[in-house]
């Protein structure tokens, strides 16, 4: 029931690197498959990822993502966002950018974003306000990983405590799901 009822051509390729590399943050199936509808929502929408890793988001992004949409997706590490750049070489709706997003956050100045997948600290531990500040009305923010899981570092229950003090924000109407590895889903009000 919960399966994904589809799989982007180039998601198994990417796990097939991730296992091989020993990369081992990809997005399940079932985050996956709910940010391709998500993005669907958006035609010629305006998205951006916090995190690239080597780029299953991305595919399951572009699933959903129409001709007109596109697509920025930011990562600190040159190693990951180069194989990630390669795995999607011509795909022009997609932007890779090497950067750390804490940096990157603070010096966009571009358009209002109606999607921003957030799988990285800039944007959900720190500089939530400023990322809730660039969603356009309507917006989608989503988050995944909220569930403790065993490869959690010690010092994370308390900042994923530290997460849900902020909610619920009077600027977005959201909800917890406890379902993959825990979400939080928001549209801006
Ligand atoms: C959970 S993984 C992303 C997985 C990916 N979104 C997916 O769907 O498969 C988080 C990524 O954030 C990257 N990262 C860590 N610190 C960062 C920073 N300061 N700025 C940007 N990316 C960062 C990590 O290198 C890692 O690849």
């Amino acid at each position: 029931m919960d399966d994904a009822l589809h799989r982007p051509a180039r998601l198994s390729r990417i796990k097939r690197t991730a296992g091989a590399v020993g990369f081992e943050m990809s997005s399940s199936d079932q985050t996956g498959a709910l940010l391709s509808v998500l993005a669907a929502s958006k035609p010629s929408g305006n998205l951006l990822e916090i995190g690239t890793g080597l780029g299953a988001g991305v595919a399951w992004i572009l699933e959903g993502m129409n001709l007109d949409a596109h697509l920025t997706t930011i990562e600190i590490n040159g190693g990951w966002a180069a194989m990630a750049r390669s795995e999607f070489a011509g795909e022009e709706r997609v932007e890779f950018v090497c950067a750390d997003a804490h940096a990157w956050l603070d010096a966009y100045t571009g358009p209002a974003f109606d999607l921003a997948f957030v799988d990285w600290r800039a944007g959900k531990f720190a500089q939530l306000d400023q990322l809730i500040g660039l969603l356009a009305p309507g917006g989608i923010y989503i988050v995944d990983d909220l569930i403790p899981q065993a490869t959690w570092p010690e010092d994370h229950p308390e900042r994923i405590a530290r997460f849900w003090d902020e909610w619920p924000r009077a600027d977005m109407v959201a909800v917890p799901i406890g379902w993959a590895s825990g979400l939080l889903i928001g549209a801006k009000s």
